[in-house]
């Protein structure tokens, strides 16, 4: 295959060099484009064909269905690992051995308390206040009470800031929690689990103590692992073009906050359960809703199905599909939504409207079954995934950090007005 990609324009070719990645990617570096043409540049709504860098982080085929971090397959890594393991892995790019996980995890624990200030900026908020708001203002705010963590250019400052955000959101998502519910702001224990904690932290209630479901933890676990990291989408891609501007860790994290809670992105497991609820309510007539799912005149969308890079199915979503049955099964929750799951997706995998158009569920197809199940009301659907998120999106901007990557600034193809000169209101 040639290295080369020739492109001609007005009867002049130009060539540009082909970068081929680990897993034989072919892209074509129009780096020197418009320096080289006479300021030609690509048009590419939504990113869909256009690499935004090259990364050793993430690779997923969106045609074959697979997902891997650092290399290793998001179906090993569910079975066989903890979350911060995989969060180390993603972070640093190797397994942690025993003693690096030991040393991440106190480094983290060292950093788990925050400013009581914090709290008045909590109380702040209505209760009504939706929490991905509350926590992309309080990831922000981090700044102020950690103005050191900010513009980090050494490897050594950036791990200090990274284990502060590691050891700090799990709290800024318990206390977002609690808020709502009109519980008291405290902590969880430091001799507990990663994840353990933030169980803990979430759901202990303030006049007994708490008591740890196993299942509970593991399904927790598992389901942050598979949210861990996902490549460049919307808001990955939002916190690396925001941390390009060395605006620092925690103000770009809470872009990637803002830019999830969409519900065209990680909104859809908060958007399926409302509609799913929504469905059943209507007496669970499935038909009726795959029809207004086809229907163009119709804004209805079949909320967890489709994805913009998977056209077969999202490996994530059958690990939480077995996941979801084994949790409700073991909880004992008979849950008529998941039936009403099980029945579009069903109808979906067989109607020609979603077969031609590779629409299958995505992740957040059956994640906000199993977060209801363990008692985590639907509006906090996201912020579970943001947890989740939360290393996938660090090792992202480290990465970004550590190639000196240029500050994003995409160009624009002007379509507007040409020159025109102003008229006196009068003469308008
Ligand atoms: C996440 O990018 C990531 O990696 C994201 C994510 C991650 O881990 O970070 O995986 C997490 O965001 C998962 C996606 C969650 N969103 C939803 O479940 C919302 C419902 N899905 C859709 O809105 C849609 O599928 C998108 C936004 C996810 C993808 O949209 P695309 O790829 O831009 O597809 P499109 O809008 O161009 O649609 C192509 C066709 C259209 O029909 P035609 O114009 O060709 O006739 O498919 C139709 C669309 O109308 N279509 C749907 C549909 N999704 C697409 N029709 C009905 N229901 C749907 N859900």
């Amino acid at each position: 295959m040639s290295d080369k990609a020739t492109l001609e324009i007005n009867g002049k070719k130009y060539e540009f060099p082909l970068v081929v990645g680990t897993e034989k990617e072919v892209a074509i570096d129009i780096s020197s484009l418009r320096s080289t043409t006479d300021s030609v540049i690509t048009l590419d709504p939504g990113y869909k064909n256009t690499g935004s860098c090259e990364s050793a982080i993430t690779f997923l085929d969106g045609e074959k269905g697979i997902l891997r971090y650092r290399g290793y397959s998001i179906e090993e890594l569910a079975e066989k690992a903890d979350f911060l393991e995989v969060a180390f892995l993603l972070i640093f790019g190797e397994l942690p051995t025993t003693e690096q996980l030991q040393k991440f995890h106190s480094d983290i624990k060292a950093q788990s308390v925050v400013d009581e200030d914090i709290r008045k900026i909590v109380d702040a908020f209505p209760k009504s206040a939706h929490p991905m708001g509350v926590l992309a203002s309080l990831t922000s705010a981090l700044t102020a009470f950690n103005p050191s963590s900010v513009n980090v250019n050494s490897e050594e400052d950036m791990y200090k800031a990274i284990v502060k955000i590691l050891g700090k959101f799990p709290v800024l998502v318990a206390w977002t929690f609690r808020k709502k519910n009109g519980l008291p702001l405290d902590y969880g224990d430091k001799n507990l689990g990663y994840v353990e904690n933030i169980l803990k932290m979430m759901f202990k209630q303030p006049n007994e103590d708490y008591k740890m479901n196993p299942i509970v933890l593991n399904a927790l676990d598992k389901l942050l692992i598979l949210h861990a990291d996902h490549e460049q989408n919307c808001s990955t891609s939002t916190v690396r073009i925001a941390g390009s501007s060395h605006v620092g860790l925690f103000a770009s994290l809470s872009t990637g906050i803002s830019a999830l809670w969409g519900p065209l992105h990680g909104g859809a497991n908060q958007a399926v359960l409302e509609m799913l609820e929504s469905i059943n309510a209507d007496g669970g007539d499935t038909d009726k809703y795959m029809a207004k799912a086809k229907d163009k005149e119709d804004p209805f969308r079949l909320m967890g199905f489709g994805h913009r890079v998977y056209k077969n199915f999202d490996p994530r979503a059958k690990i939480i599909k077995k996941a979801a049955d084994e949790v409700l099964n073991d909880l004992g929750v008979e849950d008529k939504i998941l039936e009403i799951a099980k029945a579009l997706e069903k109808e979906a995998l067989q109607d020609p409207y979603f077969v031609d158009r590779k629409l299958y569920p995505n992740v957040d197809f059956y994640s906000g079954i199993i977060y209801r199940a363990m008692g985590i009301p639907t509006d906090m659907f996201t912020v579970m995934f943001a947890l989740g998120r939360l290393p996938g999106w660090i090792a992202q901007w480290r990465e970004m950090r550590l190639n000196k990557e240029p500050i994003g600034r995409p160009r624009q193809v002007y379509v507007g007005e040409t020159l025109r000169s102003f008229r006196a209101i009068d003469k308008r």
